[in-house]
């Protein structure tokens, strides 16, 4: 991976690896319930933020989020505990990508960290006046990248099946 935007925006080839974002956070009592647990709607706005940067590093413009797939919390994040994110690009449609993110609890106390969620988004590229953008290509390299471009082509068709659904009020 390449440091120099320039490069990165002059590159004909965008790798999954360009997109490969990271993002963390400690646990503040803010973003808790009365247990002492981080809110899940908090869990899901660091997701976003986190995919929107791997989105916009592949898109070089502004994303909207268009869809969230289902998200389940496996363990809780408690008060002074580190949220860990992690994001990629695995898929790019046409002015639609699929980015995943990866989220972790680490125990800044004892080491110990949990997986604790995963999330597929769809963000779509948008120039400064609100209109859709064609995107470049992504080009996997890495027998994982090409295993999760395959397996976003099938996400997006129940995606879409699903959005036909809540347009017609199911
Ligand atoms: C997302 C949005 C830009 C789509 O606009 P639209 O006019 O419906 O556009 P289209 O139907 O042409 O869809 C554009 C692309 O997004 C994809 N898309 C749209 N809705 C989607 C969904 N729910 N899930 C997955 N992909 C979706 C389409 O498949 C298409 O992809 P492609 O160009 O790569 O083939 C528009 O609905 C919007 O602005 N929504 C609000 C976004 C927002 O504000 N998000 C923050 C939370 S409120």
């Amino acid at each position: 991976m390449t440091d120099d935007p320039a490069t990165v925006l002059s590159s004909p080839r965008r790798t999954v690896a360009e997109t490969r974002s990271e993002f963390s956070e400690i646990c503040l009592p803010n973003d808790t319930n009365l247990l002492g647990n981080m809110l899940g709607g908090h869990v899901m706005h660091l997701v976003d933020v986190c995919g929107a940067i791997a989105a916009m590093r592949h898109a070089r413009c502004a994303v909207v989020t268009a869809s969230v797939d289902h998200m389940t919390f496996l363990h809780p994040v408690q008060i002074g505990s580190l949220v860990r994110l992690r994001s990629q690009v695995n898929r790019v449609f046409r002015t639609s990508m699929e980015v995943g993110v990866k989220v972790w609890v680490e125990n800044l106390l004892t080491g110990e960290v949990k997986h604790t969620s995963s999330a597929y988004l769809t963000f779509v590229a948008l120039d400064q006046a609100g209109n859709k953008i064609v995107l470049p290509a992504l080009h996997p390299e890495t027998g994982e990248e090409f295993r999760r471009f395959e397996e976003a082509g099938q996400r997006r068709a129940y995606r879409l099946a699903q959005k036909e659904g809540t347009r017609q009020g199911g």
